[in-house]
């Protein structure tokens, strides 16, 4: 048996599990060395069922029967949902159940599937990467509220894991770079990841943090850096202005994503158009330059949205002692130096943003655990 606590971050795009061994902490990683399991799940008649990658490959041809961004609807009803609707591409229903409660269920193929059981799959895949460990501590976004957590720990109970605790993935963050152990002191996360953006300004006192003030955008992240380069492909470089078909928005988006990756390191990024023959044959150069013109409104969001929570945590940039940057999106070097701009200090990177999390997640199994020095 493992006994092991696992820190898992569910995130909206992807999800992972890290331990703490001997003092020191591992994300898990599958056979390919990769430790982000895409939140997808694809969900065929035949009983089939996919999941992370594997579904992913699913979106482009059977976009039916394949399900992400699950975390939006957990915990929620369709009235909490109004402003995201809009944004969601498969069926939502809502049902009243026998104990009165309104559970959301979303359609895949004939069978209707509760957020809490979608989560569940996820879950249960990163538990079975992780070695199949019985405890855990999940993360949630310090806005979410106790229907919100209550349900992150149902669909970790329905994976079989026993949730000792859910905490916030600002905290989380914190905890990872140890900064419970500085007495005193303010601390900003700033966390950018795929679908959204949050920041947090936790305070710390003794080794215990509190969360004075949350702002962020849940229609904000990676995915509208996609939709810049995307923008930017069809209007600048090949002047297309008709509509394409959800197949073909999925295969640049796709291929939009690998060229976002490879800007974070190279001046120039090709975009390919194998999988869109209709488009075009040779590849396009995409240039730094560009799709940090096209992002910078995009950045600029997220700092007003700092401004937000330092006015109402009633702190100064000046009084900030550590930022804390998380979420893959962080890693665009545009978005930490205009972070470092704003703020007037270099936020700390040396954990990888997307990472950062579960392994603060996995500092908290420790502490609980009692083994933590
Ligand atoms: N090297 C990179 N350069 C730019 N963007 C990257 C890089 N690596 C990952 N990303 C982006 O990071 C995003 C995923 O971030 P992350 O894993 O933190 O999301 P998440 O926590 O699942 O989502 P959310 O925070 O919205 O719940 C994706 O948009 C991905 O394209
Ligand atoms: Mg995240």
């Amino acid at each position: 048996m493992n006994d092991e606590i696992v820190g898992i971050d569910l995130g909206t795009t992807f999800s992972l599990a890290a331990f703490v061994r001997n003092g020191k902490a591992q994300v898990v990683k599958d056979t390919s060395g990769n430790s982000l399991i895409p939140s997808i799940i694809s969900i065929h008649a035949d009983g089939s069922v996919f999941v992370g990658t594997e579904a992913q490959r699913h979106c482009l041809t059977d976009p039916e029967h394949t399900i992400f961004s699950i975390k939006r609807l957990i915990g929620r009803t369709l009235k909490d949902l109004e402003k995201d609707l809009p944004f969601i591409p498969y069926q939502i229903r809502e049902n009243i159940r026998d104990d009165g409660r309104t559970v959301l269920t979303v359609k895949i193929g004939d069978k209707d599937f509760t957020p809490e059981e979608v989560s569940a799959i996820i879950l249960g895949e990163v538990r079975r990467l992780a070695g199949n460990p019985t405890r855990a501590v999940i993360t949630v976004p310090a806005y979410f509220d106790d229907s919100q957590r209550q349900a992150t720990r149902d669909a970790g109970k329905i994976a079989g894991l026993d949730v000792l605790r859910i905490i916030n993935e600002p905290t989380a963050a914190a905890l990872a770079y140890g900064l419970d152990r500085k007495r005193n002191g303010t601390i900003v996360v700033y966390d950018l990841g795929g679908g959204t953006f949050d920041c947090s300004v936790l305070s710390i006192a003794d080794g215990v943090f509190k969360v004075l003030s949350t702002n962020g955008d849940t229609h904000l992240g990676g995915d509208d850096f996609d939709h810049a380069i995307i923008q930017h492909v069809l209007d600048d470089k090949l002047n297309i202005k008709t509509k394409l078909d959800a197949r073909a928005i999925a295969a640049l988006k796709l291929e939009a994503e690998k060229t976002k990756r490879n800007l974070s390191s190279n001046d120039q990024a090709a975009f390919n158009l194998d999988s869109l023959p209709t488009l075009g044959t040779t590849p396009l150069e995409i240039t730094k330059e560009n799709f940090e013109h096209k992002i910078i409104p995009l950045i600029e969001r997220t700092i007003t949205c700092c401004k937000k929570a330092l006015k109402d945590a009633g702190i100064k940039t000046t009084s900030v002692d550590e930022i804390v940057l998380v979420g893959g999106s962080s890693r665009v070097p545009l978005v930490q130096k205009m972070v470092q701009e704003f703020f007037g200090k270099k936020p700390l990177t040396s954990i990888n943003p997307d990472e950062a999390v579960a392994i603060g997640a996995a500092v908290q199994g420790e502490i609980l655990s009692g083994k933590r020095k």
